[in-house]
């Protein structure tokens, strides 16, 4: 079996895997495929997470003729919301989300896993690009894709903003982190099995929600580049975009017989779906900056517990000492604050404790990532990043430098491997098997590598002209 066709092949058999672990292991095995592909059961696991959503409150209208309007509504709510949000801000109110840098740092760091799979629940519906029927869910799979553009794909952007950040979560975020995007890579793996949950879950997932206008504001306030999350309020809109299209796909995608009601059922356990494991609001309530400087310290411990010279004492002990045993971090805080390498509520530069990881010619310099050295430095500040909130809450600060170079080189494009063998692989195949060929390179596993975009621009040139030829 070729990577490709572990990649994109369909019915995953094997027995399902009860480690415990599981919407990590299925996340991993249908994004990075290997052998891990054969280990889990994904079709058991949309079984298993569908009974849990089953009754998770859902507001969905009885009968489906209401989505329009009823998405209409949502969007007025939500709008009114959001102008009180920016009224409390006006008469000088403190950001809701967002304590400082570091908290927006961990949110973006915690919704990775879901972001980075933006759109998977749609990939299974490709095959289908001949059908009017599809063309609102497929044009929103080619959206979250930017039609192959870098600049506009979803996942490159966000690969993007991780990356500027330095906050790349690795290996360290817990397994409910992962449960949405194992939900969504299932759901486009199973496309077929699953279309009413896949038309639900879409509905749902498309919807405006409060938070994403809130973050956005609070985002550019913090001085981090809101685009991709701006960008979702424009192209999820109700009166055009991805909000409109999910529901006129409900209705179009429905049959008319008997069958009708059992698949509106199926539509609504679908937009249940999004209720399950932890949404954006309660990762935000989730932040602690103590507990996420102590878990930091610990995770870091391991590895510089026999870093460091005995020639520095605290306390009667050496720093090695001190980070030999677990549970021995807010000790070693406190020793710090006693000795004064670290000065509280005043600015970090004051610190010698800062100075060993940050500047020109620290000792520590690239032990912390930019996520880690922004905690300490939040945690240090204290009460300073309260007083300094809200100076520029109305300024936009990105409004002319959203997107920057997102794309490879075309130096290294142009002899990328996977792309040189899709273009041979084109010259060869007979003009009907072009689209199926293009859209194996269009799983979210590989949609935002350089073979995976220019497949993408392949097939919407493809499709709008009607004939793969
Ligand atoms: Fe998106
Ligand atoms: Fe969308």
């Amino acid at each position: 079996m070729t990577l490709l066709q572990t990649l994109t092949g369909t019915p995953i058999g094997g027995p399902a895997v009860t480690d415990g672990n599981q919407a990590k292991s299925v996340y991993d095995a249908l994004l990075q495929p290997s052998e891990k592909l054969q280990q889990v059961d994904a079709v058991a696991f949309l079984h298993r997470e569908l009974a849990r959503a089953k009754h998770a409150s859902c507001e969905v209208p009885i009968r489906p003729e209401q989505l329009e309007a009823w998405i209409g509504q949502g969007v007025a709510n939500v709008a009114e919301q959001y102008s009180a949000y920016l009224q409390e801000r006006h008469a000088g109110g403190p950001r809701r989300y967002f304590t400082g840098r570091s908290h927006a740092l961990y949110f973006l760091q915690h919704v990775a896993p879901t972001k980075l799979v933006d759109g998977a629940w749609l990939y299974g519906l490709l095959p289908h690009w001949a059908d009017y029927r599809f063309h609102g869910l497929i044009r929103t799979y080619l959206e979250e894709l930017g039609d192959g553009e870098p600049a506009l794909n979803h996942v490159c952007l966000y690969k993007k903003l991780i990356a500027d950040l330095d906050c790349d979560p690795g290996d360290t975020l817990a397994d409910v982190y992962y449960l949405q995007g194992a939900i969504q890579l299932a759901l486009g793996q199973h496309g077929a099995a699953f279309l009413p949950e896949v038309i639900g879950y879409n509905l749902g997932y498309e919807q405006l929600p409060l938070h994403l206008l809130i973050t956005s504001f609070e985002l550019n306030e913090l001085g981090i580049d809101p685009h991709y999350f701006t960008l979702h309020v424009t192209i999820d809109n109700a009166s055009t975009g991805h909000a409109r299209k999910a529901a006129q796909s409900v209705l179009s995608l429905m049959p008319m017989g008997a069958e009708r009601d059992e698949f509106y059922r199926r539509v609504v356990q679908g937009y249940k779906l999004n209720e399950l494991g932890i949404g954006s609001t309660a990762v935000i309530k989730s932040f602690d900056l103590e507990q996420e400087v102590i878990t930091m310290l610990e995770r870091k411990r391991t590895f510089g517990q026999h870093m460091h010279s005995d020639y520095c004492r605290l306390e009667g002990l050496t720093i090695n000492e001190w980070l030999a045993q677990p549970d021995q971090i807010p000790a070693f805080l406190d020793a710090l604050l006693k000795k004064g390498w670290i000065k509280r509520d005043e600015d970090p530069a004051n610190s010698r404790f800062w100075k060993l990881i940050d500047g020109a010619g620290a000792p520590m310099f690239g032990v912390f990532s930019g996520y880690e050295k922004q905690l300490l430095w939040d945690w240090i500040a204290g009460e300073r990043i309260v007083e300094e909130s809200a100076a520029n809450a109305f300024r936009f600060q990105f409004r002319s430098k959203t997107s920057g170079a997102v794309g490879l080189p075309d130096s290294i494009v142009q002899t990328d491997p996977d792309l040189q063998g899709l273009i041979s692989d084109l010259e060869r195949c007979a003009a009907a098997e072009k689209m199926s060929l293009l859209k194996d390179f269009m799983c979210p596993a590989m949609h935002a590598t350089p073979a995976g975009l220019f497949a993408t621009r392949e097939f919407v040139k493809l499709m709008s002209e009607g004939q793969p030829a």
